[in-house]
């Protein structure tokens, strides 16, 4: 989770190792810290909270050449200074930063207290700092000390690391947790992803898992992790520096959401060529030739996976089947003669899908992940990628990675199709429709104020596509509002979930399908009569004059893309109202890289 950064060279590291530790803000985190190396000790500086309060904390402290600065999420041991890295080992030899969970660290801690170590915390990467140190009190020697360390800790571990011995050097370590080396000219940095680095360079070094590195200002050495070198080139990333800056909106969440009509645009000229799907040939066989789509995620992803389940029948008639990343992981569904195995993840770096991929990839069958992220770990490990060109997405409530997600799902699924749409006149409408829902935003503002904020539970109601996008939403909403927000398919209300609704209870009302429409209405009139707020979204081919808000006409199988967006706006202006951190929830992380 959250993130590392680490700099080596002429410049003032502290400075690059802030700016980076900023741009990894939207991973969510709890605390942060740094430490530099100083004419031979190592100073360690820690702070809870933004990184704001760590900047304080060293305005004074003078220009260093090398650094490590990390960003915590918890996972062992309370938010806390001392629970916060970097740790440092009992006898200050190895000063260390770690994103990620050691699963054996009970077993080794008792080993070091049997052998005399102390303990300043409660995490699980203490643990690491007084091993090395140990293991480099008995070989003298940083590079066995790592090959011996990587033997003995199971787990998830990005790790930079600092010895006090060697003022030259920095070293780091990854398994199954992103780390990237960044290359430059008299320095070099490592970095959990390339936006973290992108200032400084845009020539970067992927890391495998189990392999670790000694940089220095001027060279990157890499190691399996039996000590052997591994020659690998670099790659210029397309990751653009002005693509992570706020420009003139309050909030990137708000951002993100008024850029996917030009995200809509992107994938269009990125995958439709003469109207023709314009994929790698290999991969679009594998699609066609497939007798059943397996397709895996989580959270936002999945709820986009279910949208394209949906298209990929009607339009494809080809079987979907839809699976929860840390579900699947462990239980196996019964696999079809010839499927293909569909990975849907923003991030490409989420710890449930990617146990899946592994699973998936054991038992020999091939797969595909969409990710926006191009070089991420479950792009790189699968036998295909599809990018999502919405460019980064900092807020961590996800919202123009989900339009892409369905854009691209929807696009596929028209290629298959006996009867295809003409994707470029439906998505174009789609477009019309979304810039309509943005400038009527204040609409909605004025809905939340007065229907949704005055409860501290809601309801999302559809049925079809409306009840997928009801999922989305309600999770857009509870994410960063904390109202506890739930979306049914509305035919199921009355079998349980109507005893709760109350006087007042918000129940918001998904309406785009015209075979489903009166449905839905009904289950809105049940609530109602048990005094709900009721607040109706409707498309106007079935809208009421007095529905709430009322959405232009897109082709039914496109409807969830513009309805989505009215549900990322009320959740917006829902934490906006309530005064809350819009784009850093609590709790949360934009990469969920542990399982
Ligand atoms: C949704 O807004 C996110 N907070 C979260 O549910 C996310 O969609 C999920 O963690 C999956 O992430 P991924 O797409 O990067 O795999
Ligand atoms: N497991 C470690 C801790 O709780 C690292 C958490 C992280 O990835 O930030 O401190």
């Amino acid at each position: 989770m959250c993130g590392i950064v680490g700099y080596i060279g002429e410049k003032n590291a502290k400075d690059i190792i802030i700016a980076g530790l900023k741009t990894l803000e939207y991973r969510g985190y709890d605390s942060s810290g740094i430490a530099f190396v100083d004419n031979g000790k190592i100073d360690v500086y820690r702070e809870v909270g933004r990184i704001t309060n760590l900047e304080d904390l060293i305005k004074d402290v003078p220009i260093a050449h090398l650094g490590i600065g990390h960003t915590r999420w918890a996972t062992h041991g309370k938010p806390s200074k001392e629970n916060s890295h970097p740790h440092t080992s009992m006898n200050k030899m190895i000063t260390l930063v770690h994103n990620g969970v050691i699963e054996n660290y009970v077993e080794i801690k008792n080993d070091l207290v049997a052998k005399g170590y102390t303990f300043s915390s409660e995490t699980d990467t203490e643990v690491i700092a007084n091993y090395l140190e140990e293991e480099y009190k008995k070989t003298n020697d940083m590079k066995q000390a790592i090959v011996n360390m990587m033997n003995d800790l199971h787990g998830a571990y990005a790790l930079g690391i600092l010895c006090a011995d060697q003022q030259d050097a920095l070293y780091c370590v990854k398994n199954k947790t992103p780390m990237l080396a960044g290359v430059g000219t008299g320095f070099n940095m490592i970095g959990s992803d390339a936006m973290a680095m992108i200032k400084e360079t845009n020539k970067f070094i992927e890391i495998n898992d189990l392999e670790f590195l000694i940089v220095t200002k001027d060279k990157i050495n890499i190691f399996d992790k039996e000590g052997n070198s591994i020659n690998r080139d670099a790659f210029i990333s397309n990751v653009n520096a002005t693509d992570i800056n706020l420009g003139t909106f309050p909030h990137y969440m708000l951002k993100e959401i008024n850029e996917q009509p030009t995200v809509i645009r992107t994938l269009l000229s990125k995958y439709l060529c003469d109207g023709k799907l314009n994929i790698d040939q290999e991969l679009y066989q594998q699609i066609e030739q497939a007798d059943r789509l397996y397709i895996i995620a989580s959270g936002t992803s999945m709820h986009a996976g279910l949208v394209g389940k949906y298209l990929i029948e009607e339009l494809a008639k080809k079987p979907v089947e839809v699976h929860l990343g840390s579900e699947f992981g462990y239980h196996l569904p019964l696999i079809s003669e010839k499927p293909l195995f569909i990975f849907i993840t923003q991030s490409g770096e989420t710890a449930d899908s990617r146990v899946a991929l592994q699973l998936v990839k054991q038992q020999g069958y091939k797969a595909l992940t969409i990710t926006n992220v191009e070089g991420s770990t479950l792009s790189r490990e699968a036998d295909y990628t599809l990018l999502l060109h919405a460019g980064p997405e900092i807020a961590v409530a996800s919202t123009k990675a989900y339009v892409a997600q369905v854009t691209l799902l929807a696009l596929l699924a028209n290629a298959l199709a006996d009867n295809p749409i003409d994707m470029n006149l439906e998505l174009n409408k789609v477009n019309v429709a979304i810039d309509d829902i943005i400038s009527r935003k204040e609409q909605i503002e004025k809905l939340v104020k007065d229907k949704v904020i005055t409860s501290r539970n809601c309801f999302y109601l559809g049925r079809n596509l409306d009840y997928y996008v009801a999922l989305e939403a309600a999770l857009k909403l509870k994410e960063i509002s904390y109202i506890q927000t739930e979306g049914f398919a509305s035919g199921e209300l009355k079998h349980g979930t109507i005893a709760l609704i109350e006087k007042g209870t918000p129940v918001i009302g998904l309406i785009t399908q015209e075979k489903i429409a009166l449905n839905t209405r009904s289950a809105l009139q049940e609530v109602k009569a048990r005094e709900a707020t009721t607040i109706i979204i409707a498309q106007k081919k079935v809208a009421n004059n007095d529905d709430d808000f009322i959405i232009e006409n897109t082709h039914h199988l496109l409807s969830p893309l513009a309805l989505v967006v009215v549900g990322q706006l009320i959740a917006y202006y829902a934490a906006l109202l309530k005064g809350y951190d819009i784009d850093k929830p609590r709790n949360l992380a934009k990469s969920v890289t542990v399982e």
